[in-house]
């Protein structure tokens, strides 16, 4: 579904993604973790096209869309959820959605959105600014549906979350890949990301180091915990 292969990121003459290789399978969600700076969030950033790739290539179903705009990256099927959600506080939880709808959408048409996330349907005519964080994070993850996207890049979703609402992350996490949707995790919950991914990455100055199954990585967790994630 989503295989990037050799993936090399510059900002300028800062050279921040040395050949990342990652494959995301159809209908699977893949965690990919690692200290601040490694380039977790420059790898969708450049998947998205909003950073060029200086070399490697991003093959969604096979072709290759590394380089892409992101309009036409959006219009393949991938969608993006970025670190810190970006909503517009000033529109309300309808219209949020509405500016990302660019036809009605057919998997996720607004009103299963609502129904997804009830919060939301209670807070429809609320402004963004005024929702919790959790519901910021469920807003931001409804307006990337609306698109009816193969694939789902969420960066760190779970930041600055209390534990209870981590859970109900987690379980719409697992709900929009039982429904279909192949995504690609960034976080720094260990534990939400062994909770929902089936195959957990670590990615080190800008190359994945370390993959495994969660069950693997929960048995090695205290060496690769010092290795590859603290400071
Ligand atoms: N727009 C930018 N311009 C220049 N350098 C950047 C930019 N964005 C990120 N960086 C640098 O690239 C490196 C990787 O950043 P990032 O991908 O955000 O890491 P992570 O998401 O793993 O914390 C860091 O050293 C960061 O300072
Ligand atoms: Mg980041």
């Amino acid at each position: 579904m989503l295989r990037i292969e050799g993936l090399n990121t510059h900002y300028g003459n800062s050279h921040v993604l040395h050949g990342v290789d990652l494959a995301v399978p159809q209908g699977r969600i893949c965690a990919l973790l690692g200290r601040n700076g490694v380039g977790k969030s420059t790898t969708l950033r450049t998947v998205m096209g909003l950073v060029p790739p200086s070399c490697g290539r991003v093959l969604l179903d096979g072709t290759d869309i590394a380089g892409w705009s992101p309009h036409l990256v959006a219009r393949a099927g991938v969608a993006y959820v970025p670190e810190g959600r970006l909503i517009f506080p000033d529109l309300t939880v309808i219209e949020n959605i509405r500016v990302a709808e660019r036809k009605p959408a057919r998997s996720w048409p607004i009103p299963r959105l609502l129904e997804l996330f009830p919060p939301l349907a209670e807070r429809a005519t609320n402004r963004g600014g005024t929702l919790s964080g959790g519901e910021q994070q469920m807003l931001a993850i409804a307006r990337a549906l609306v698109s009816d996207p193969k694939v789902l890049l969420l960066d760190e979703p779970s930041q600055g979350l209390a534990p209870l609402v981590v859970r109900e992350l987690a379980r719409v996490i697992r709900l929009l890949c039982a429904a279909g949707v192949t995504i690609l995790l960034i976080e720094q919950n260990m534990k939400l990301a062994e909770a929902v991914a089936d195959e957990m990455h670590i990615m080190v100055k800008g190359r994945i180091v370390y993959a495994a199954s969660p069950e693997r990585f929960r048995a090695e967790e205290a060496q690769i915990r010092t290795r590859y994630l603290t400071v």
